[in-house]
């Protein structure tokens, strides 16, 4: 047991990053990394017991600085789109970067979490560490002083616990996601689309043209988005449906059938041939599915594979996208002093 420390690569300003390595009983082993407490690699055993790794990334941390998608990033402060990039807070409209369209905002710009190297404190024992780090005001040009962590548990039955918590001492947004793609057949194998999904979510919220929701709660029933019983991710990805059209597939928000606060099992994702099977549990009330319709053609990934367009699935739990702009969605504001506390859980079985 234990974690094994390595190093992961130096970053242009001259910063060394390392990758923590821990496998429990079963073999599973988790790699993550302090450069965007980012999940490197997952190698999970399927039903030949094969261990396979079933994310998608790259090598080393000059690959994850030069390249985009958020592979395996935490995303933060607040994850997702914020529809023309400002948020009022008590009262004072705050301007954020503006990396999406040119107008709007895309997991908190340029400057996120995903590209910070974060500090760390291991946990050998419990195969557990915590990274930390503290997000100064006004950084990506939101207010307050951020002290937030992260701490990613490999359990002795197959899960990745992944726990947020934070407090600030002026009132803020807090929204942080896990931005894994993943693949059950194995990372660079193919794509997706013959993977099938369970989401309990009546609704999903409408996006407009630049994929910012409109405030509308659409029901799931009679539409693509109808994940109630699983059903194959190809199925009805290819269908005329102008949400489907304007996304290039499956970029969307499910709202779940649950509180936020309580901790449920949300969704269910199956790969026929490795017969592998993850399970997430969240406190989350949204989980945006997005079937890496925008991965880069060709881009290069880890251990010298090919990505293309769907070769990975994301299920980023959050808050649901632009809520500092639709009353009807909960708020993601974080009251100076209260603590922000959110948990994912992805298990393999
Ligand atoms: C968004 C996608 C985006 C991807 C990578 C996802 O969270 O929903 O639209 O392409 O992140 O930035």
């Amino acid at each position: 047991m234990g974690i094994k420390v390595s190093s992961f690569g130096r970053i242009p300003c001259g910063k060394e990053t390392s990758l923590f390595t821990m496998v429990n009983k079963n073999g599973m082993c988790l790699e993550v990394s302090d450069y965007g407490a980012t999940l490197v690699s997952l190698m999970v055993p399927g039903k030949d017991g094969a261990l396979t790794d079933v994310v998608l990334g790259y090598d080393d941390v000059m690959d994850y600085w030069n390249t985009g998608g958020y592979l395996g990033a935490t995303v933060g402060r607040n994850c997702n789109r914020n529809g023309g990039a400002n948020v009022t807070i008590q009262e004072k409209q705050y301007e954020l970067p503006k990396n999406e369209n040119g107008k709007n905002n895309l997991h908190s710009g340029p400057d996120g979490y995903d590209r910070k190297v974060w500090d760390y404190e291991l946990d050998e024992e419990n195969l557990s560490i915590r990274f930390s780090r503290l997000s100064p005001d006004m950084e990506q040009g939101y207010p307050g002083n951020f002290e937030i962590s992260v701490t990613y548990t490999l359990t002795q039955d197959n899960a990745v616990k992944i726990e947020y918590h934070g407090v600030c001492d002026h009132d803020t947004v807090a929204n942080m996601t896990n931005h894994s793609y993943f693949n059950l057949a194995g990372q660079g194998k193919g794509t997706i689309e013959n993977h099938e999904v369970w989401i309990d979510a009546d609704g999903f919220t409408v996006i407009d043209a630049e994929s910012i929701p409109t405030g509308e709660i659409r029901p799931v029933e009679n539409t693509p988005f109808d994940f109630r019983q699983r059903k194959r991710i190809g199925a009805e990805i290819g269908a005329d449906d102008e949400q489907l059209i304007l996304a290039g597939g499956y970029d969307h928000n499910f709202a779940l059938n649950k509180k936020e606060g309580e901790m449920k099992k949300v969704a269910e994702v199956f790969e026929p041939e490795s017969g592998r099977t993850m399970e997430v549990f969240t406190t989350c009330v949204g989980v945006q599915f997005y079937t890496g319709n925008f991965i880069t053609e060709g881009s290069n990934g880890k251990e010298d594979t090919i990505y293309q367009k769907r070769y990975g699935l994301c299920l980023e739990t959050q808050f649901f996208p632009d809520a500092v702009h639709h009353e009807n969605f909960q708020s993601p504001i974080l009251k100076a002093g209260e603590p922000y506390d959110s948990t994912t859980i992805y298990k393999f079985l």
